[in-house]
């Protein structure tokens, strides 16, 4: 549970916030002259502190770089009934996360605290990579987590992360949805000069396009209709930190262009600001796309591409890997366990068969999700093969629901499966087979879907009515 630190010297805010975060689950201390405060901060640990400005006994700019000094890492939002532009510069360059002017609305608290919890959570909660015994003090240390992996693969990625994560380079991630991705991203971090500075993760496909901008790079006030007071931007919130741009192939390009130059130059400039702003930001950038293939098709700049890629760590699907299983498997449940204050359960001979033969098209997300929902439906203390809820056989129909990463992940399962026995016999000309079955499936599918019409099967190929007829005449016609 979340501990708040509030440090007002108005009584009636002070009552209103605890109520407010009490309701939400969070633990409140209340202190309500600066000294109480700057006492109680170093014997407890806190994961997010609302600071007012104006503190009858220290100055608020005092206080907050005094904070910084005993306690670098937990965020500080501060109060303000003076909205003033410098003001609140001069805060975040303080290291403050945010401010808040009085008096403010419940969503902008909500949403504030919110964030800065999950900064919070991600600046201090550990990745730890190792491959020794999983304890019961490491399954309810609320810390740290694990990354987990024995095999050959992951042991290889672990020595990269090792080996990158104290050099100052951008890193690009890559892989299927699920597989760790982001954990590694906090790897890096943790593993950094950089880790007593912000890390903060910025989510590109979850941000409109229009907005990108002033997220990144921060706005001034007025700088267009909406803009009611100065916004710091990600980077510069970030400085000395890490910035971790996560599906980075969803970016605007008007914006990959302004990130390319601000990785260049070192600087940045706020929407509707003045000047360049010297930033010093160390970018990992993580996508589930084929990079490459959005470069051909224009949806990525090769030059931004090249920037990022100076290292790459690429995750294998979970199928590919599944000398892991059974170790996730192990780590997961004694996690679950620990967290629903169960006894220590395992898996059955068959659920462990039954884990090791799936496919994971969702990698270790579906894997965590699967046992976390064996352990709660589990009675006793082994789970049954029955508990586990995945399909039985990879000819089970699909889902309605899945969406297109998920079917093409399930696709790549299915060939991974049979690619093998194919090339065990070779000089077939296998490349040329194995292309004109998977085209000649898609279009027979697609015009089926458009009654034969063929420009719109071409339409939802994404390919022209001229290539189609080439395929078709082709197929007619093999010779
Ligand atoms: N090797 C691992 N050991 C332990 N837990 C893992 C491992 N890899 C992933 N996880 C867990 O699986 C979940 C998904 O991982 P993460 O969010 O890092 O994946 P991702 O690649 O970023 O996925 P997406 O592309 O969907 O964002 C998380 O809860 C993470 O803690
Ligand atoms: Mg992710």
């Amino acid at each position: 549970m979340a501990h708040i630190l509030i440090i007002d010297d108005d009584e009636g805010l002070v009552h209103f916030l605890r109520r407010f975060f009490q309701r939400k689950g969070y633990d409140v201390t209340a202190c309500l002259t600066g000294r109480e405060a700057l006492a109680a901060i170093p014997k407890q640990s806190f994961d997010l502190i609302l600071l007012d400005y104006k503190m009858p006994d220290i100055n608020g700019l005092d206080m907050l770089a005094e904070i910084r000094r005993i306690e670098i890492k937990t965020p500080v939002i501060l109060m303000t009934a003076y909205g003033t532009t410098d003001l609140a510069i001069e805060t975040m360059k303080l290291g403050a996360y945010d401010y808040l002017t009085k008096p403010f609305d419940r969503k902008d608290l909500s949403r504030i605290v919110t964030e800065a919890l999950a900064v919070n959570r991600q600046m201090k909660e550990r990745v730890r990579i190792g491959t020794g015994p999983f304890t019961a003090a490491e399954a309810v240390d609320s810390r740290s987590i694990r990354m987990v992996g024995h095999g050959k693969q992951m042991q290889e990625i672990f020595k990269r992360i090792g080996q990158v994560a104290a050099n100052d380079v951008p890193v690009l991630i890559t892989g299927e949805s699920g597989t760790g991705k982001e954990l590694v991203a906090r790897a890096l971090y943790h593993h950094s000069h950089r880790n007593d500075r912000p890390f903060i993760a910025v989510n590109c496909a979850a941000i409109p396009d229009n907005l990108f901008e002033s997220e990144l790079f921060g706005h001034e006030r007025g700088a267009f209709t909406g803009a009611d007071r100065t916004y710091i931007g990600k980077m510069e919130r970030c400085d000395h930190g890490t910035l971790f741009l996560d599906e980075i192939s969803e970016l605007a390009p008007g914006v990959q262009a302004k990130l390319l130059r601000a990785l260049q130059e070192g600087e940045i400039e706020r929407v509707g600001g003045s000047g360049p702003i010297k930033v010093d930001v160390r970018v990992i950038a993580a996508t589930n796309r084929n990079l490459e293939q959005e470069i051909e098709t224009g949806g990525f700049r090769k030059d931004l591409y090249w920037r990022l890629k100076v290292i790459t760590i690429d995750l294998p699907p979970l199928r590919r890997r599944r000398e892991d299983i059974p170790h996730l498997a192990d780590y997961f449940l004694a996690r679950f366990c620990a967290e629903y204050n169960r006894p220590q359960c395992y898996l059955s001979e068959s659920a462990l068969t039954k884990l090791t033969a799936y496919s994971w098209p969702g990698n270790v997300r579906e894997l965590e999700n699967c046992i976390r929902r064996a352990v709660l439906l589990t009675a006793g203390d082994v789970i049954p093969d029955g508990s586990l809820m995945i399909p039985d056989a990879e000819t089970e129909p699909l889902p309605g629901d899945l969406d297109t990463a998920q079917l093409m992940a399930r696709l790549r399962a299915m060939l991974d499966d049979i690619l093998p026995q194919l090339l065990k016999r070779p000089g077939q000309g296998l490349h040329a087979h194995l292309v004109e079955v998977v085209e000649t499936a898609a279009i027979t599918h697609a015009l089926d879907a458009c009654d034969n019409n063929q420009v719109q099967a071409a339409a939802l190929l994404g390919i022209s009515r001229n290539t189609l007829r080439q395929r078709l005449k082709k197929q007619q016609d093999p010779a």
